[in-house]
């Protein structure tokens, strides 16, 4: 296999094999193809895109190039949630422990931030303590006594995928439908699923924002999953807003757990009902999606999806302590206040100026979550001198229990 004739043959608007895909991925993988060439080919994927046979062949080649999960023996359902990726997305921090209390496995593999958008890892890591790189030894473990494991992409899994998104998100070729679902779906369907449900977020804040793009990559991923017996339902959801009123790693982290304990925003967690419905029907646990529903809702109410939360924490090396006492959080010891000058409605929070501005702040990709923006939230009413938005800067490390308040601390712009 020669690569260039590969780039020539996708850049004149041809097609590749099933064989050439599986020997490009590889051969790129295992560092014989250099970045260069893998770039240019890229780029002709992107602009010319792939068909249907292209696309399961190199969702394929992904995903045997590493290892798999194998699940089956835990006698359980096995089902996970993926989002395509919003900003204040912090859904996955409370559906994951609230399916898991329910008796569903979900062994949930999560990214980092990309563009503009936040990343699970990175929310979960500003939890003190708390180790998102498990081995697939651990996270079955894992999941066998507590029924969740919220990792990231390990090195064994789907290791060409991990060099190719790398690459793309280098040289502008992530928006690609083809391109998006087979990173996707590789890594999913290494998990050994029995079900998988995909968020896929539409508006200004998403990476695509067109309703028939959208729908494309549902459609795409619903047929890799059929191909490897993997039963996959895709919701279309908002994302022309931040999602909830928090953004920015820990801060989110302190609103998933109101959430858990049922004081969360409306948006958020009627987003989180609504994917956990499908995730047990998916499982083929509940009757209905009413009983789904009141499922959720008494496991949120009683205390028990937090408690799920505590535990996964504590297996994972993080402080439990954060779900009684979000304090333990790194915290802003300054922060500034907008006011809002008269009674009205903000109308309009463009999700991608607020995760920019994250990013700007040094609180995008970062392990801990040094600044951050609080009270960005959907379209809603303030009061005659409402507080309309409060910006966390400048964070001190976390201390642990004793912390003071940070509003008491910090400058004010009145
Ligand atoms: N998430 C992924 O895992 N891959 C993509 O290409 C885009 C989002």
């Amino acid at each position: 296999m020669l690569a260039q004739r590969l780039i020539e043959r996708k850049r004149d608007g041809g097609r590749l094999e099933a064989g050439e895909w599986r020997a490009l991925t590889l051969a790129y993988t295992a560092g014989h193809v250099p970045d260069y060439q893998m770039a240019a080919f890229l780029m002709a994927c992107f602009i010319r895109g792939l068909d249907r046979e292209e696309t399961a062949a190199l969702t394929e080649a992904m995903l045997g190039s590493g290892d798999r999960l194998t699940l089956a023996d835990l006698g359980v359902p096995r089902v996970d949630k993926h989002s395509t990726g919003g900003v204040g997305d912090k859904v996955s921090l409370v559906l994951a422990p609230l399916i898991a209390s329910l008796g569903v496995a979900v062994p949930m593999m999560s990214g980092r931030g990309l563009g503009h958008t936040g990343g699970t890892l990175d929310k979960l890591e500003s939890i003190p303590g708390f180790r998102t790189s498990l081995t697939l030894t651990e996270a079955k473990g894992q999941l066998s006594a507590i029924g969740c494991a919220l990792i990231g992409q390990t090195t064994e899994i789907a290791p060409a995928d991990r060099k190719l998104y790398a690459l793309r998100d280098a040289t502008s070729t992530v928006e690609s439908i083809p391109l998006i679902a087979s990173s996707i779906m590789s890594k999913k369907l290494a998990e050994d699923l029995t079900g998988l449900v995909v968020d896929i977020k539409r508006g200004s804040g998403s990476f695509l924002p067109q309703l028939e793009r959208d729908l494309e990559l549902a459609e795409s991923m619903i047929r890799l999953g059929a191909d490897h017996g993997c039963p996959v339902v895709a919701l279309v959801t908002a994302m022309d807003r931040p999602l909830g009123r928090a953004c920015g790693n820990a801060l989110e982290v302190e609103e998933a757990i109101h959430t858990l304990k049922g004081e969360g925003p409306p948006d958020l967690l009627e987003l989180t009902y609504a994917l956990g419905v499908e995730m047990l029907l998916i499982a083929g646990i509940v009757e209905s999606a009413d009983d789904a529903r009141r499922r959720m809702e008494k496991a949120i109410g009683t205390g028990k999806a937090a408690e799920h939360f505590q535990k996964i924490i504590e297996a994972q090396g993080g402080n439990p302590g954060v779900v009684d006492d979000p304090a333990v959080l790194p915290q802003a010891d300054e922060c500034e206040l907008f006011n809002a000058p008269r009674r009205g409605f903000v109308a309009r929070v463009e999700p991608r100026t607020v995760g920019r501005g994250i990013i700007a702040l040094g609180g995008g990709r970062m392990k801990l979550d040094e600044r951050r923006l609080r009270d960005y939230g959907a379209a809603r009413r303030l009061g005659r001198a409402g507080r309309a938005a409060r910006n966390d800067l400048r964070t001190r490390p976390h201390r642990g229990r004793d912390r003071t308040s940070s509003a008491a601390a910090g400058r004010r712009h009145q």
